[in-house]
């Protein structure tokens, strides 16, 4: 396999890092859609605008967030859940873009997971100093789906432990166009990102957007 050159830094790049048992980084992977891909997301905004979203705990959270499909990831003072109808407006969240679940699929078959079909796609809006601390994705009912997770804009330092919370997790930059896929052994790690450094990016500006697709429902359509 060809190793792409890293334009930043004039270094080789892997094209593929292992996270651990079920975990990958696809570098460059949805580097062809990316320019299509934030066309989609300004057109879910629209719709559903980005909103900041408060804890269980009362804090609001620095990530600016907001869904695409049947169901969204949603969190208030009642807690994380995933719900058909956005709190915000009323409605049912937008459909999920084609070419927002052809990526997923294609990103989740590259890394052995062939079959994801995403229902709900998590939209975050990272503003320089945003951040999301250590945490698991296990609001979902079907565990056995991995998390497709997209990063577009502003280049952001993901960490990626274990199982447990105190797990010392690795640091991987992740930038425009990468994509991590974790599930199986690693689906319930524990991972976050840290304070997004200032910058501006060709394709989105002063901020850095993730697309992380999901199997929320283990119900068959
Ligand atoms: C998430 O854990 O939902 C987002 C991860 C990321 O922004 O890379
Ligand atoms: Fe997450």
């Amino acid at each position: 396999m060809a190793i792409q050159p890293d334009l930043l830094h004039g270094l080789p790049m892997e094209p593929l890092v292992h996270l651990g048992a079920g975990a990958v980084v696809l570098r460059g992977f949805a580097l062809p859609e990316a320019a299509d891909l934030l066309v989609a997301v300004e057109a879910v905004a629209r719709e559903a605008p980005f909103r900041h979203m408060v804890t269980p705990g009362g804090f609001t959270m620095s990530v600016a967030m907001t869904n695409c499909g049947e169901v969204g990831w949603i969190t208030d003072r009642r807690g994380y859940r995933y719900d058909p109808i956005d709190p915000t407006t009323g409605r049912h969240w937008p459909t999920m873009p084609a070419v927002f679940s052809d990526l997923a699929k294609r990103a989740a078959a590259e890394a052995g997971f062939a079959g994801f079909m995403p229902d709900a796609c998590l939209v975050n809006r990272y503003e320089p100093g945003a951040r999301l601390s250590l945490h698991q994705d296990r609001n979902e009912q079907d565990l056995s789906a991995p998390i497709v997770s997209v990063s577009l804009g502003l280049p952001a330092t993901f960490l990626f432990g274990g199982l447990q919370r105190s797990d010392r997790p690795r640091r991987v930059r992740l930038d425009s166009g990468d994509v991590a896929v974790w599930g199986g052994p690693t689906r319930l790690a524990f991972h976050g990102v840290d304070p997004l450094a200032d910058g501006t990016h060709a394709l989105t500006g002063r901020c850095r957007i993730n697309l992380t697709f999901r199997r929320a429902a283990c119900t068959p359509r």
